[in-house]
């Protein structure tokens, strides 16, 4: 959607992230399908996400013999922001069942767009793990940017973004504060309207998901 490209922003183009990112943009699809399939969209991407991480040797014996496998060498932290996050969150979590979860409530003012957080409940001791931070929709980066300071305050330094829609603005407001944070998402759209939604964006993902609207 945008030639720009960003050296900490990991665009996923598997095929099948994008047919279904495609079934969410639809105005058509309903609160059911599109909160099951935001689900799926997180799993997928949390593959990519976790391509990286550190894994530490260990021996196991299958019914036959013994063979050299692996267990993750970090602990995991998933922080979903509140309300949209929780719906990508469950995704992920399917896939990684051992990391824990804190949460984040941040919305953002309707007319100045600042963020306002009213929630905070991390895990203990997450400085020495891997902290995802998941929101659909990173648009002018207020709510991100905020949730990140609330993390980097625990001591994490491992951190990275789970998003599914991207507007350029809102990549260069968070990198302006925290460009050590790797930036993953299925799509950078074109730009933010005056409302500061995402052309073309799907709307409002916490309605959608939860259907406020
Ligand atoms: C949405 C979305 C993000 C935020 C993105 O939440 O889930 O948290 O907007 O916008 P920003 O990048 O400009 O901060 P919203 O404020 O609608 O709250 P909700 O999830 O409780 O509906
Ligand atoms: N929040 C949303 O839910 N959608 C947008 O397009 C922007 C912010």
């Amino acid at each position: 959607m945008t030639g720009r490209t960003w050296p900490n922003v990991t665009i996923i183009r598997h095929p099948i992230v994008q047919e279904r990112l495609t079934v969410i943009r639809d105005k058509n699809t309903g609160v059911e399908q599109f909160r099951r399939v935001i689900g799926l969209i997180a799993r997928l991407m949390a593959f990519e996400i976790t391509r990286d991480y550190p894994t530490t040797p260990r021996k196991v014996d299958t019914p036959l013999e013994t063979c050299d496998g692996c267990t993750l060498s970090r602990g995991l932290t998933l922080v979903p922001i509140l309300r949209a996050g929780l719906g990508m969150a469950e995704g992920v979590h399917q896939l990684l069942p051992s990391a824990r979860m804190g949460h984040l409530g941040i919305y953002r003012d309707e007319k100045t767009l600042e963020p306002i957080t009213y929630y905070n409940k991390l895990p203990p001791n997450i400085a020495e793990t891997d902290v995802i931070v998941i929101d659909p929709m990173l648009a002018t980066a207020g709510s991100l940017t905020a949730a990140i300071d609330v993390v980097k305050q625990t001591g994490a330094t491992s951190i990275k973004v789970l998003c599914l829609v991207a507007a350029p603005e809102g990549i260069d407001n968070l990198n302006a504060k925290h460009a050590d944070v790797q930036i993953y998402t299925a799509s950078v759209d074109r730009c933010l309207n005056d409302k500061g939604y995402i052309l073309p964006g799907l709307g409002d993902a916490g309605d959608r998901i939860f259907g406020t609207a």
